[in-house]
């Protein structure tokens, strides 16, 4: 956890953070809630359940759910039926309606801290999130509440958190796209991004940028066996991790990174388009040639599943 900030002070700048964030998190990271993004939602759901998942869920509980990635896939799936999504940023949650409004899904919505969750126990088959786990102060605390609203036997799966390894190995394609921003740019015509609009601190001092405050919102990188130990202690079983998305990782943030230098007016739709598909296919070879042989801990990402004793 950042030694400069207090957990209040944490989930204060997370929703700042956030509700700057909500209104071009969409095109930001590429979230599809057509064919693509129902795909790759259902592909990480099925790594951790397997056959499980034609199961289905009745009642979903999402935790930072965003604009709705997540929730609003699986409702167009079929794998849940009712949803209810959280978050601690208000502007995620107009920007997820909004996105549920428009695809025609019913979904509720409610403000909420992951570490207190304001529902009754054993309320829910299914509680899930993604990129998520990392910005909470007390994981202790928050997997006690998990286990809380589950119903027994009920499970919960959370998804795309930093592995401590594989964080730091994707700081080296970032810092290669720092380096040849500048050339890339010009063969782009391109001009340097604008500055960010600032969100403010609780006393008025503007944060130094949009970039800055990321050091103050991703709290943690786990090793497997940590993120393990969070949902054992909190009483779950049949606890599993796995590691994914190498090569499509660095990928993407060498992309992404040269695309953050850039005023996105300027970024071609072809570009995006080749960052996007290159993307997609590299997730693909991640899959089926690196995932199953190499250990979870140096992906970019893991995912956790785990079980309420009934
Ligand atoms: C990286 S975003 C991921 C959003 C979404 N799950 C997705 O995958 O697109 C992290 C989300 O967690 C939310 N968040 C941060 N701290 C939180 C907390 N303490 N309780 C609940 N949500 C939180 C943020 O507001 C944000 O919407």
């Amino acid at each position: 956890m950042s030694a400069s900030l207090t957990a209040e002070e944490i989930r204060d700048v997370n929703t700042r953070y956030h509700d700057v964030a909500a209104h071009g998190y969409d095109a930001k990271w590429g979230i599809d809630f057509g064919e693509i993004g129902r795909g790759q939602v259902l592909g990480k759901l099925r790594k951790l359940l397997g056959s499980e998942l034609d199961n289905g869920f009745d009642r979903s509980l999402e935790i930072g759910a965003g604009t709705g990635y997540f929730s609003l896939n699986l409702l167009q799936a079929g794998v849940v039926t009712r949803a209810t999504c959280t978050d601690i940023s208000p502007g995620m949650l107009a920007t997820l309606a909004a996105n549920a409004e428009r695809l025609g899904l019913e979904v509720h919505t409610a403000r909420a801290d992951a570490e207190s969750l304001p529902f009754s126990d054993e309320s829910f088959d299914l509680v899930l999130g993604h990129a998520v786990l990392h910005h909470l102060p007390d994981l202790g605390r928050a997997f006690a509440e998990f286990h809380r609203v589950l119903r027994p036997g009920g499970r919960i799966v959370f998804a795309g958190e930093p592995s401590r390894v594989g964080d730091r190995i994707a700081a080296l394609p970032k810092r290669g796209a720092g380096l040849v921003a500048p050339v890339w740019r010009r063969l782009l015509r391109a001009a340097p991004a604008p500055p960010d609009e600032l969100p403010r601190g609780r006393g008025g001092a503007a944060y130094a940028s949009d970039h800055d405050l990321e050091r103050f919102v991703d709290i943690h990188a786990f090793d497997p066996g940590e993120l393990a130990r969070y949902a054992r202690r909190a009483g779950f079983e049949a606890v599993r991790v796995r590691g994914e998305e190498l090569a499509a990782n660095w990928f993407g943030w060498f992309n992404r990174s040269l695309e953050a230098s850039a005023d996105p007016d300027d970024v071609p739709m072809i570009w995006r388009q080749y960052a996007f598909h290159g993307y997609l296919l590299l997730q693909r070879l991640d899959q089926v040639l690196l995932e199953p042989r190499l250990p979870p801990a140096i992906f970019y990402n893991l995912l956790i599943t785990a079980r309420r004793r009934s």
